[in-house]
């Protein structure tokens, strides 16, 4: 049984700690026998094919459009969005890795996420968040929109992954960013395996009342 993960990056910045976190956490996924079943696809907002999405919405809230999953698509007219929403359904779950910018969440992320509506619907996600003190204040607002707005399902709404940053990567120049192969990284592996544990679980569950219900 074979599970597709979306990993979306909230960084806007091409020289990122954000993507050096990502590619240690990348480098478990990879090597873990327990998570050999899962393939990944990584977004980064600027950089990705179809990236960046623009920030003018369509005129149509997206809560109108049909709920059909195998039609949303075709109920966007732009094509950087019909791709976008294939791109959400094919995943059964998501783990977002995001710096705090300013108090908050980086405006691209957000933007993301309001081009649609029901693709976003009942998706299991996982948050991690970064920062000098972790990124509370980002953990605490995506919660509440994911959550709340978009009914998406937070998994490690209790045992929160938020990264301390250590102060030299905040001010480092370009070529001083996290590479992924620091040691520090090691303290935030056990948190990193629940939570892709707790997701494949809760992705299974699911699969399991899909098929009671055929
Ligand atoms: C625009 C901007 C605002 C930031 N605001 C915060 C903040 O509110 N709290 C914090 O702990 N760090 C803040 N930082 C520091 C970031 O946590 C740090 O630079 C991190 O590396 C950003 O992720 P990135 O390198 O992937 O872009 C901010 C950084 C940027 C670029």
């Amino acid at each position: 049984m074979s599970i597709k993960i979306g990993i979306i990056l909230g960084s806007t910045r091409k020289s990122s700690n954000t993507k050096g976190i990502s590619k240690y956490f990348e480098s478990i996924l990879k090597t873990n026998e327990e998570f050999k079943n899962i393939k990944i696809e990584i977004i980064h907002l600027t950089e990705s094919f179809g990236h960046p999405l623009p920030f003018e919405l369509e005129n149509e809230i997206p809560q109108s459009k049909s709920n059909l999953k195998e039609n949303l698509p075709n109920e966007y007219s732009n094509l950087l969005i019909k791709n976008w929403s294939k791109t959400i359904s094919n995943w059964n779950g998501l783990i977002i890795i995001t710096p705090q910018y300013n108090w908050g969440y980086p405006a691209l992320l957000k933007n993301s996420f309001d081009h649609l509506y029901y693709e976003w619907n009942n998706l299991p996600f996982g948050l991690i968040t970064i920062g000098g003190h972790g990124g509370s204040k980002v953990f605490k607002q995506l919660s509440e929109i994911l959550e709340g707005g978009l009914k998406m399902k937070l998994i490690n709404k209790d045992n929160n992954l938020q990264i301390n940053l250590p102060k030299k990567y905040i001010i480092s120049s370009e070529e001083d960013r996290v590479k992924g192969d620091e040691n520090w990284l090691k303290d935030y592996k056990q948190d990193f395996e629940e939570l892709i544990q707790d997701l494949l679980q809760t992705i299974k569950e699911r699969r399991n009342e899909e098929n009671v219900e055929l």
